[in-house]
C-alpha cells in the first residue's frame, strides 16, 4: 500500500500552514510546496513528523519546476489530494493595474492552479483523488485587486471545468472562497492602517474575520469521504460576507431588526 498524499502549494503563508496541519490528519504525508524553500522548510519542521511534512522549493507558475515537484511527491506515495493554495493579489484598483501585473496576477491566482492539475492528473486518477483550489470572496463580487479578482473567478470555472471533464475518472474538484483571513498578506495594509481588520468586521454578518484554520478545516471537509459526492461547488468560508450587508439591508427595508 502507497502511503496517500496531498499537496498544499503556497504552504509557507498562514493559510497554507493550517491547511497543510489539517491535512495530515488523514494523509500520511503532506508536501509543501512554496516557491520559498526556506520558510516551507521552517513550516514543516513546526508542523511536526519529518516523514510526514515534507518541503518543496517550487514556483507554482513554472511548468518545468511544477513538473519535478509532482515527480518528488509521487516518488512518496500515491497523490490524493492537490490544494492550489498559492495566490497574491498585487495592484489594487483598475486604474493601478499594468498589463504586466495583469499578466503576473493571472499566471499566479489562476494559470498555475491549472499547471499544477495537470502535473499530478495521472495520479489523482489513479487514487481517485480530488483537487481543493482556494479562491476567494473577490472571484464573486467586486472587493478591489482587479486582475487578482479576474483570476480568482477564473479559477472557480477552472474547479467546474476539472469537475466535469475528470469526473468519470473519481476525480472531485471544489473551491473555498475566503473572506478576509489576518495573513501576511495584508501585512502593508494593516501597517498603513491598524484598524483594518476592525473597518473590515462591519461587513461581516458574524463581525468577525476568518481564521486560517476555519479555510483549513472547509479543505479537510471537501478533500475527505464527507464530500465524497459533492464535485464543482464553490464553498464561501466568509462569515456571512456574501450572503449580504446587515447595514444595507437595514438602510433599504427601514427595519432596526438588521
Ligand atoms: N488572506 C486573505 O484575506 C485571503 C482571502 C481570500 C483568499 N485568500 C487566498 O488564500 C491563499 C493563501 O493566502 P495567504 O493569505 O495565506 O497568503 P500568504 O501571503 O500568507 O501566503 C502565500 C504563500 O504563497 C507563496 N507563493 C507566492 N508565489 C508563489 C509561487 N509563484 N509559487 C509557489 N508559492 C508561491 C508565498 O511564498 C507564501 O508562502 C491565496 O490563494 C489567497 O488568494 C486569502
Amino acid at each position: 500500500m502507497k502511503k496517500s498524499v496531498a499537496i498544499v502549494t503556497g504552504a509557507a503563508g498562514d493559510i497554507g500552514r493550517a491547511i497543510a496541519g489539517r491535512l495530515a490528519d488523514d494523509h500520511e504525508v503532506v508536501v509543501l510546496a512554496d516557491i520559498d524553500g526556506d520558510a516551507a522548510e521552517t513550516v514543516a519542521r513546526d508542523l511536526g513528523a519529518q516523514e510526514c511534512f515534507v518541503a518543496i522549493a517550487c514556483d507554482v507558475t513554472d511548468a518545468a519546476s511544477v513538473a519535478s515537484m509532482a515527480a518528488t511527491a509521487g516518488s512518496l506515495g500515491a497523490v490524493r489530494t492537490l490544494v492550489n493554495n498559492a495566490g497574491a493579489a498585487r495592484a489594487v484598483s483598475l486604474h493601478d493595474t499594468t498589463p504586466e501585473i495583469w499578466r503576473m496576477d493571472n499566471a499566479l491566482n489562476l494559470e498555475a492552479a491549472f499547471l499544477c492539475f495537470r502535473a499530478v492528473e495521472d495520479m489523482l486518477k489513479e487514487s481517485r483523488g480530488s483537487v481543493v483550489n482556494i479562491a476567494s470572496v473577490n472571484g464573486m463580487n467586486v472587493f478591489g485587486h482587479p486582475a487578482y479578482s479576474a483570476a480568482k473567478a477564473g479559477l472557480l470555472h477552472l474547479t467546474r471545468l476539472i469537475a466535469v471533464e475528470y469526473g468519470k475518472f473519481g476525480i472531485r474538484a471544489n473551491a473555498v472562497a475566503p473572506g478576509t483571513v489576518r495573513t501576511q498578506a495584508w501585512e502593508a495594509r494593516a501597517a498603513a492602517n491598524p484598524q483594518v481588520f476592525e473597518e473590515a468586521k462591519r461587513w461581516y454578518p458574524l463581525q468577525r474575520i476568518v481564521n486560517p484554520e476555519d479555510v483549513a478545516n472547509a479543505v479537510q471537509f471537501l478533500a475527505g469521504p464527507l464530500a465524497s459526492a459533492i464535485s464543482g461547488v464553490c464553498l464561501p468560508v466568509d462569515c456571512g460576507l456574501t450572503a449580504g450587508q446587515a447595514e444595507l439591508a437595514r438602510t433599504f427595508s427601514q427595519s432596526s431588526h438588521y
